[in-house]
Parts: structure tokens; sequence; C-alpha cells
């Protein structure tokens, strides 16, 4: 495994600057190139399992998520990257609209990974899924007045809610399966009644959401699970502590429910891979039991896998309905999301 985020930014676009005059095309080499948005320790720990089982080299490149898209779009024809790896379907989709990847057919991947988490044509694949759920201060909520997302836009919530700001994808996947499932206008209405509610304005990550709700900001936040994982198996002496004062809540969950919004972290064949194959293997590879049991086991998220279990912790956490929207229909209604966010004053 050969990871280049080490290297400056600068450096990095000479080399792929460079690239098309070294031999990117040479098929004959056994590798594979990753364009990934995630950074975390799993992923590590499966580019070196993908290469021992395989026998192919992994090359990383790891940036934000707009760089990435932004490199992949600059590039062209010339990118040397093979696959798009990435968070949140939001990203996925726009990686298709603008031409960035291609259709590839698995029947592994297709008799393993739900419809619903997949593009229907095979441009992406989603590897592991996140609940983006309610999580409270035990010491002033009882989780038995909690309910469903639209519930926190009541009055009694007044100061009481925590989350990030609008430019997070995550609130933006939330907000466009409202739309997806009641319409723009209710979506709308939600939106406003969540900013009235706010603890304070938007700022920070999920984990920070958390710390404040733990120092006594507000009552409840809208966070994805694996960052409690994070907080409860942090080094971190003050963020177990964190992790201490949370409770889990997953909403929308009664008979009448639509379940609790998922997402999903996805990959997708460049649409100029140079290393075809390799890149579908390396996708095969995510999807088996031996790496979805990393990335349950290792990061905390839902195995996208339908054969595997998820790991012990969040076994702990209870089972839970899921929203079982395709979640292409997030990536549609996106910019609305983003549109609606703007006109509430959710910034
Ligand atoms: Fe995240």
């Amino acid at each position: 495994m050969k990871i280049l985020s080490k290297i400056p930014l600068r450096s990095l676009a000479m080399i792929l600057l460079l690239a098309p005059l070294v031999p990117l095309e040479a098929n004959d080499v056994n590798e594979v190139n990753i364009y990934t948005h995630r950074h975390y320790p799993s992923d590590e720990i499966l580019f070196k399992k993908f290469t021992k089982t395989s026998g192919i080299k992994v090359n990383v490149v790891q940036a934000n998520a707009d760089q990435i898209m932004k490199r992949l779009e600059e590039e062209g024809k010339y990118t040397p990257a093979d696959i798009l790896l990435t968070v949140d379907v939001g990203r996925l989709t726009y990686a298709k609209e603008r031409g960035l990847l291609q259709p590839i057919k698995s029947k592994y991947l297709e008799s393993v990974i739900p419809s619903n988490l997949r593009d229907a044509e095979g441009y992406w694949f989603g590897v592991t899924k996140r609940a983006r759920v309610i999580v409270y201060n035990i010491d002033n909520v009882d989780p038995k007045t909690l309910s469903t997302y639209e519930a926190l836009t009541d009055e009694k919530y007044k100061k009481g809610i925590l989350t990030q700001s609008s430019s997070s994808v995550y609130n933006q996947s939330l907000l466009a399966s409202i739309i997806a499932h009641k319409g723009a206008k209710e979506a709308k209405i939600w939106a406003e009644g969540i900013r009235s509610n706010f603890a304070r304005r938007p700022t920070g990550s999920d984990r920070d959401q958390m710390r404040a709700l733990a120092a006594g900001i507000g009552k409840v936040a809208i966070v994805n699970t694996y960052y409690v994982g994070q907080l409860i198996n942090s080094k971190s002496f003050s963020d177990k502590a964190v992790a201490e004062m949370i409770g889990i809540f997953f909403p929308n969950q009664g008979d009448d429910g639509r379940g609790t919004h998922i997402n999903i972290s996805g990959a997708g064949v460049t649409k100029y891979a140079k290393h075809r194959e390799n890149a579908i293997k390396f996708i095969e590879f995510l999807a088996s039991p031996e790496a979805q049991k990393v990335f349950t086991n290792v990061n905390y998220e839902y195995p996208a896998n339908k054969n595997v279990a998820p790991s012990k912790l969040l076994q702990s956490w209870g089972k839970f309905k899921e929203d079982k929207i395709e979640l292409y229909k997030l990536g549609k209604y996106n910019v609305e999301a983003v549109k609606i966010f703007n006109e509430v004053g959710w910034y």
C-alpha cells in the first residue's frame, strides 16, 4: 500500500499533472488506484488485507470530498484513479451525474448489497451504512419522551437542539429524505421548526454536538451513530466521559413510522479506470464478510452486506427499523434541501 496523503497538495498536483507521461495505461501493472475521502484506521487495515489476499497493490490518495471530486473532473481521462470511495450518497450521485463514474456488473455485489443501497445502473455501491439518530443527555431527557425527527420541532425543545450547520452533507441528506417522503413544503416546515429550537448556532462536527450536550448545552443532538462508537472507544478520557452521558434513540420507529434515516459510504469505478477489473475486485472485497467485519468492529458502521451482523457494540444499541428509501433519491433532492436550509436560515 502506498499512501500519498502526506505529500503536499502542490506536489501531488504536479505528480498528477505528470501522470499521463508515466505508463499509467500499462494495464499489466497489477495495482488499483483509489481516491478516498474516508480517513479511518479500518480502511488502512482493509487496503493491506486486499493486497495480501489478491496480490493487487493498492495506491491511495486521501483528500477531502470536494478536492477529490474536483481532481477527478480536472484530470478527465488522464486520471490515475480507478475507484472513488466516499461517504454520503449525495456525493456518489453527484459523481455519477458529472460523468465521473462508469457502470459495472457484479453478480456478487447485486446479491449481497440491498437494492436501496446501490445505484440501479451499477455506478456506485454502498459498502457501509450509518444511521443518523437522536442522542440525548441521560441526565435531563427521558427517552420515552422522544419519538420522531418531526417531534423535535415541538416547543418543548426550545433552545434544546444541537446539530451541524447546513453545509453538513449528512444534514442535507436527512432533509432530502424528508422531501422525498413528504414533499418540499413539509420539509421546509420541519427545517424551520428545528432551526427555531436550536440550542446554539450550528457549529462543529457530530462529535462536537455530543461534547456540547455533555457540557449541559441543549437536550438532544442529531448525529451519526459511528461517532458515538468513536467517543466510547476514544483514547481521550474526556471523550469517554462524554460517551457515558449520552443515550442513543432511533427515531421514527412506530408502526406508521418510516424508520430511522440511514446513509452509506460507497464506492464506484471511475469512468476512465485503467484497472477496471481490479477495481471491481476491490469493491467486491469491501462488500465481503471479511471486510464488512472490519468496518463494523473498527469504525462502528453498520454492514451494507445483508448477510453480515453488526458488531457487538452496535447490537447493544438495539435493533431498529431503517428508512428503506432508495438512497439515490437523496442525491436527487440534495439541491432542494440546500435551498430550504438557506430559506429558513439554518446556516
Ligand atoms: Fe463522518
